[in-house]
């Protein structure tokens, strides 16, 4: 008997994935069990670029999640509210459900993961994380015997796109979002891009996964790429870093039995050193470092979105489905939820605010030309316990000398404190860009 699956959504993944779940040979012998029953969608009329028989299409996406004959629902609507709430009534009727759906896993996954595992029921997002790369998996189960002490990627291809191409050709933000809103490689809308909120979605999903925990999605801090200048990006080029948006989550706490990990959960544009591994991950490619206990480090990259890498996610879990339910097919047991592709965290990881977290700091200044203005600097810097890794005067911006410094740890609330101070001297014309270093 082949598995039934009702897809909602023909979009770019919704097709891509139609596509090669029609196109099986070759693949996995297990994908010839798959059997699209319904697809679901906004309207009739649109020309689509895969070919279903007569009948399959719908408008009505609450007949496909109630369908009693549909075993496995695939969720790739996007949006929230109405994706949320098909979510919860397919697990409601007793259905595993595929998602891509990033913004609902993490604003959601609480509910949704207490609804599935009372309904007996998976819930299975690869491609909310990474396209094509697969990381959900391999948090869950090969990585999953390590004690996992950072996770830390480039998960947005957008804002990745456009600071590759600010970098090589010194264009400014403005002018390569406008470009890449015409080839197609930034939204209309591209604020949950350049703001970092979709790249805070992922990293709260892969923190809780690698941490074990649930996280609060609004305590995710995120920081987007809008402030980056064309000058940053030279002068990083110049002290030898490269720009990058880092979804970033680490460990705080030390490793403790009775506790959920204390984390810094965090997005914002990074000062890279080039000789680390994210910062030779150019363009539309995501990267995901994850460092463990004993395994060191492993760096998944790949193609973060697109319709044939997202669908192979998404059809990655739906072959995990496919084999859990023949091998339930082929035993008389109604065995219990497998815990490796399941999800049960119960507690909340506590997240630290940034303000309490240490970093390195690169920031930039603008000054009046006048003798003693790197000393009161300095002097400054020292008064609230922030050392400096170097200091460089280079430019000139029309009237006003550019002075640049970076910093080493130091605690963000403390290096706040120092440039609210600095503000206030009468050298200081501005500080025009602030951006954290790893
Ligand atoms: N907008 C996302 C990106 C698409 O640019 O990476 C995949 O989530």
């Amino acid at each position: 008997m082949g598995i039934k699956i009702g897809i909602l959504g023909l979009g770019t993944v919704g097709a891509g994935t139609v596509q090669l779940l029609l196109d099986n040979v070759g693949r996995h012998p297990l994908l010839k069990e798959v059997e699209i029953c319904r697809v679901g969608v906004k309207s009739l009329d649109k020309p689509r670029t895969v070919e279903l028989p007569v009948g399959i299409i719908t408008t009505d996406l609450e007949a496909i999640v109630t369908d009693p004959q549909i075993d496995i629902i695939v969720e790739l609507i996007g949006g929230i509210d109405r994706a949320r709430e098909l979510i919860l009534k397919a697990i409601a009727n007793g259905k595993h459900v595929v998602t891509a759906n990033k913004a609902v896993i993490s604003r959601f996954g609480a509910e949704i993961f207490t609804a599935a595992n009372q309904a007996g029921v998976y819930v299975m997002l690869e491609a909310a994380v990474g396209g094509g790369i697969p990381v959900i998996q391999p948090l869950k189960q090969s990585l999953s015997v390590n004690r996992i002490n950072t996770v830390m990627g480039i998960v947005n291809g957008t804002t990745n796109y456009i600071l590759t191409r600010m970098q090589t050709e010194g264009s400014s933000f403005d002018d390569v979002l406008a470009d890449a809103q015409q080839l197609g490689y930034a939204e209309a809308d591209p604020t949950a891009d350049v703001e970092g909120w979709d790249a805070a979605d992922k990293i709260a999903i892969l923190a809780s996964l690698a941490f074990g925990g649930r996280i609060n999605r609004d305590e995710v801090f995120s920081e987007g790429i809008r402030q980056v200048s064309k000058t940053d990006i030279s002068y990083a080029d110049k002290l030898g870093f490269v720009i990058k948006l880092l979804a970033i989550a680490k460990r705080c706490s030390p490793v403790s039995p009775s506790s959920t990990p204390t984390l810094s959960v965090r997005v914002h544009p990074t000062f890279v050193p080039k000789t680390h591994p994210l910062a030779s991950i150019n363009g539309v490619y995501n990267a995901i470092l994850v460092e463990g206990e004993p395994l060191g480090q492993v760096m998944f990259f790949g193609p973060g979105a697109g319709a044939g890498a997202t669908a192979s996610a998404v059809s990655s879990d739906i072959l995990n489905l496919v084999a859990h339910l023949k091998s339930r097919q082929n035993s008389d047991t109604n065995s219990h939820l497998d815990p490796l592709l399941a999800c049960s965290h119960q507690d909340y990881c506590q997240i630290a605010p940034v303000s309490e977290l240490e970093a390195r700091f690169y920031a930039r200044f603008l000054t009046r030309d006048q003798s003693g203005v790197i000393g009161k600097l300095g002097t400054c810097f020292g008064k609230y316990g922030v050392s400096l890794e170097s200091v460089v005067q280079t430019g000139f911006q029309g009237e006003l000398a550019e002075i640049v410094v970076v910093t080493h740890d130091v605690q963000e609330g403390k290096f706040k404190q120092a440039l609210d101070e600095i503000r206030t001297f009468e050298a200081i014309h501005s500080i025009p860009s602030l951006l954290r270093v790893i």
